[in-house]
C-alpha cells in the first residue's frame, strides 16, 4: 500500500478533513470514521447498483405488498435485463469479442439458503430468471454455455437476438481499434468505443428480516469468449446470509472473484461491522490481492469496483475505490440515489 494513499469516507467537509487526517491509516481507522449511515430507514429495504434505480421502486413496492425478497428483487433487475438502452446487461449488453452477448447471473434464497447460477448464456434476455431456475428446478448451482441455453428453452424461455444496432456498432468500432496495421478501418478515436463493465446487483430485507441477492450482467465488454466474471459465482458477485445481510459487487469482475468479495463483505458484518464500513474493508482487501500491472505507482487501483450491501436490520450502504460512484436504495425514505462512500478523491484516479 503506498504510504500517500489516503482514506476517504463520505462527502462533508467535516468528513473529509477527518479522513484526510487519517492518511496511509488502516481500515480499522477507516472505519471509526466511518460517518452516521443515514440510509437504513428500516425495513424493508432495498439496494442496487446506480442503474437500479427504478428496480428498487419496483422491488420495495412488491416487498411492501408481502412478496418475496428473491422474487422482487429479480422484477426489479428485469427493468434493466429488458431494457436495450443499459448495454451492461440482458437485452442490448455490448457483446464479446467476437460480436456475440454471453451474459453471467446469480441469486441466493436467504430463507431457504438456495442459490443458482448461469455463465456465458447466450439468447436470453433474463438471465436473472435462469439462474433462479437453476435453483429451483435442479440440484445443482451453476450452469454454463450452450447448456444453460438449453436448460432455458426446455423451461420454456424464449430465445432472441439480444445484440442492439447500438451495441453491434459500439463493437463495429472496438474492433476497428484493435490493430492499426489490419484491414479494419482505423480512423476510429479509441476514446469513442465504450468498454465497459457495467453490471446490475440488487439486495433486498423483507420487513421480517428475510434476505435475497441477485446479480447479472453482459460482462466484460468485448471479453475472449467463454470469460467469466464475478457475477455468477456465488460469494463474490453476490452473497447472502439470512442472519446477517446480503450483499453484491459490480465492476471489474477478476479483481473481485480473488478476494470472494461479497461473502467477506457479509462476514465482516457478521463481526459487527456497519455494512459501509464493511465494504470499505472489502475494497481494501482486493486492493491488497491486486496485481501490480493494475495499480498505478502510488498503490491506487486502475480498475472500477463497487460494493452494496443490506443488513438484517435494514441499514444499507454503498462504496467504491474513488469518489462520484452512487448507489440505488428504496427504503422509508422512498427510492433514490446516494453518493458511495469511497478509499480515494477522484482527482487522485490514474489517468
Ligand atoms: N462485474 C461484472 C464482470 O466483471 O463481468
Amino acid at each position: 500500500m503506498s504510504p500517500t494513499r489516503r482514506t476517504f469516507l463520505g462527502t462533508t467537509a467535516s468528513t473529509l478533513a477527518a479522513a484526510a487526517a487519517a492518511l496511509a491509516r488502516p481500515t480499522d481507522a477507516a472505519a471509526a470514521l466511518a460517518p452516521a449511515i443515514t440510509t437504513g430507514k428500516g425495513r424493508p429495504a432495498v439496494v442496487a447498483s446506480e442503474n437500479g434505480l427504478r428496480g428498487v421502486a419496483k422491488a420495495r413496492e412488491m416487498l411492501l405488498a408481502g412478496r418475496d425478497p428473491l422474487d422482487a428483487i429479480i422484477a426489479g433487475v428485469n427493468i434493466q435485463e429488458l431494457d436495450p438502452e443499459d448495454n451492461s446487461v440482458g437485452l442490448g449488453g455490448l457483446p464479446n469479442a467476437e460480436g456475440v452477448v454471453q451474459l453471467d447471473a446469480s441469486v441466493m434464497h436467504g430463507p431457504s439458503r438456495r442459490a443458482g447460477a448461469v455463465a456465458c448464456l447466450e439468447d436470453i434476455a433474463t438471465p436473472s430468471l435462469v439462474a433462479k431456475a437453476v435453483m429451483d428446478h435442479t440440484h445443482h448451482v451453476l450452469l454454463v454455455g450452450r447448456d444453460a441455453r438449453r436448460f432455458a428453452l426446455d423451461l420454456g424461455f424464449t430465445p432472441q437476438n439480444l445484440l442492439t444496432e447500438a451495441s453491434r456498432q459500439a463493437w463495429l468500432r472496438w474492433r476497428a481499434t484493435l490493430n492499426p496495421r489490419d484491414a479494419w478501418r482505423d480512423d476510429v478515436d479509441p476514446r469513442a468505443v465504450p468498454f465497459r463493465t457495467g453490471t446490475i446487483n440488487m439486495n433486498a430485507v423483507t420487513a421480517a428480516g428475510d434476505l435475497a441477492s441477485c446479480t447479472t450482467t453482459s460482462g466484460l465488454a468485448y471479453k475472449v469468449p467463454g470469460r467469466v466474471g464475478d457475477s455468477p459465482i456465488v460469494g463474490a458477485g453476490q452473497y447472502c446470509d439470512n442472519t446477517v445481510g446480503a450483499a453484491g459487487a459490480t465492476g471489474l469482475g477478476e479483481t473481485n472473484i480473488k478476494a470472494c468479495g461479497a461473502m467477506l463483505l457479509v462476514e465482516f458484518m457478521r463481526q459487527g461491522t456497519d455494512p459501509q464500513a464493511a465494504a470499505l474493508k472489502v475494497l481494501e482487501r482486493v486492493l491488497s490481492l491486486a496485481e501490480p500491472r493494475q495499480l498505478d505507482a502510488r498503490g491506487r487501483p486502475r480498475f472500477d469496483l463497487t460494493f452494496y450491501a443490506v443488513h438484517k436490520d435494514g441499514r444499507t450502504a454503498g462504496a467504491s475505490f474513488y469518489e462520484g460512484a452512487q448507489y440505488a436504495v428504496a427504503d422509508d425514505a422512498g427510492p433514490r440515489l446516494e453518493p458511495a462512500a469511497y478509499l480515494f478523491r477522484r482527482g487522485e484516479r490514474p489517468a
